[in-house]
């Protein structure tokens, strides 16, 4: 197959970087073109200072969709089986994406939030259990613990990476945890070596929040297939996208069984009787958002290698410039899902134009970029919740106060005032449009100082 034979190349090409991380190389050996808007666009007057941006143009249309999505739903229509019960669709996703994963086994869900909560019912997370948590994620991942009245413990996040730093997280361990659940963040991949080497000194198992890292790798694995299970969204801005949607995929074939009745409201086996043998919910996909998943599989890869192209090119061209760190991959990340293409912003590298002055200049610039997430751990939702009814009845003043204590994140907390976003969307285009990006970033470099004056 021509696409995985030009990924393989593409893969070692970007394994050939740093010692303990690696930063994405390009695939292409070709000289850079000389760009015509870049250097006379350098020389002008920023846009946000009145002058002309470096480009007008949209970045790439979001989903991407024609003939193929069309049929499916309008085969799905004429069927009149909407739901799973009666159609087949979502067992043919299922099937599908366990065997893109390389998993056994595969259960659609109604988004990742309720993956996330039905594989934790499944792994029987509740009560009295601590679990190992990101702080630099979606609300979504803490929600599905708090949900089970479970103690979500934050660990500080590596701020090379953006991703958990699995260094700190056998200081954040004591006899209650039950749970490792990193976050891979962006479509790129926490250390799954150190923490299944954790996994397994410590026998605690690990759920793998795959919700934005659809396809990506860890030395050829397939992110999810490395714990014991893992979960995805296709929520409208993911890489695979049916509107909403999610879906869990593990080896342990038991796991998913007891993961299909809790989503099927409690219903063992195919759950279509009134036998109602454990609690559970209404959290199952329909068969539209299977048959457009269905659909948008068939672009899964091409899209990936695009992205992943375009992504290695322009780490290179924004590692070279003062002020501007993209993020980095462990090496055994053999693929990123780059659903964000995500750097570090120093306002010392452009005479201290803040980073909120900086993503205003490249939005006026025709880039949208975003300043990402805020820290999770200090939002009020978590300490309303501590100081809840349950929360205090289940752990007691003093186990809450030492989670709050051993959940402090300071690198977090600096990562969240310095990170910058793109969408992967924009990595869908041309070449063009990655060297659009460096040239509105070295444009608000050069004018940094007249734009600080006027902004900050
Ligand atoms: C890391 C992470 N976890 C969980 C979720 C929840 O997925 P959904 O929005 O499909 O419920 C998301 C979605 O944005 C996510 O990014």
């Amino acid at each position: 197959m021509t696409i995985k034979r030009s990924r393989r190349q593409f893969l070692n090409t970007v394994a050939a970087g740093g010692a303990s991380l690696v930063a994405a190389r390009p695939a292409h050996a070709a000289p850079r073109q000389a760009l015509p808007q870049a250097a006379p666009a350098a020389a002008t007057r920023p846009a946000v200072l009145g002058g002309t941006p470096v480009r007008t143009a949209a970045f790439p249309n979001w989903p991407v969709q024609d003939a193929r999505e069309e049929q499916a739903l309008i085969s799905v229509l004429k069927s009149g089986k909407w739901g799973r019960g009666g159609g087949g669709q979502v067992k043919a996703f299922e099937d599908r994406y366990a065997a893109a994963t390389g998993t056994r086994a595969c259960l659609a869900t109604a988004n990742g939030t309720s993956a996330l909560l039905t594989a934790l019912a499944a792994m029987g997370i509740g009560a009295g259990d601590e679990v190992i948590v990101p702080p630099y994620t979606f609300v979504a991942t803490i929600n599905a613990v708090l949900m089970l009245n479970a103690l979500p413990v934050f660990v500080d996040t590596d701020i090379e990476t953006f991703q958990i730093d699995a260094r700190k997280i056998a200081a954040a361990i004591t006899p209650q945890t039950r749970l490792l659940l990193p976050v891979h963040l962006g479509g790129s991949v926490a250390d799954m070596d150190a923490i299944m080497a954790l996994s397994t000194a410590r026998s605690i198992p690990v759920l793998e929040d795959a919700c934005q890292s659809h396809l990506a790798q860890w030395k050829g694995r397939h992110v999810g297939s490395l714990g014991t299970a893992g979960c995805f969204s296709f929520q409208a801005s993911k890489n695979l996208n049916s509107g909403e949607g999610g879906a869990i995929i593990s080896n342990d074939t038991a796991l998913v069984d007891r993961a299909h009745a809790f989503h099927n409201n409690g219903r063992p086996g195919s759950g279509s009787d009134f036998a109602y043998r454990h609690t559970g919910l209404n959290l199952r996909l329909t068969e539209f958002q299977a048959a457009l998943l269905l659909a948008q599989m068939t672009r899964l890869d091409a899209q990936a290698v695009q992205r992943e192209t375009n992504a290695a090119y322009l780490t290179t061209e924004l590692a070279q410039i003062p002020g501007i760190t993209p993020a980095k991959m462990y090496p055994g990340v053999t693929r990123n899902a780059y659903h964000l293409y995500m750097f570090r912003y120093d306002p010392a590298g452009f005479a201290g134009l803040s980073r909120a002055a900086f993503l205003k200049a490249m939005r006026a610039e025709g880039v949208p970029a975003s300043a990402g997430y805020s820290p999770l751990n200090a939002e009020p939702f978590l300490a309303a919740t501590f100081a809840s009814t349950a929360y205090q009845r289940i752990y007691g003043p003093a186990a809450l106060a030492s989670a709050a204590e051993r959940s402090r994140t300071p690198q977090n907390d600096r990562l969240c005032a310095e990170a910058v976003w793109l969408t992967q969307t924009m990595l869908l285009g041309p070449r063009e449009d990655m060297d659009h990006i460096v040239a509105a970033v070295r444009k608000i470099q050069t004018h940094a100082g007249d734009i600080a004056r006027q902004s900050n």
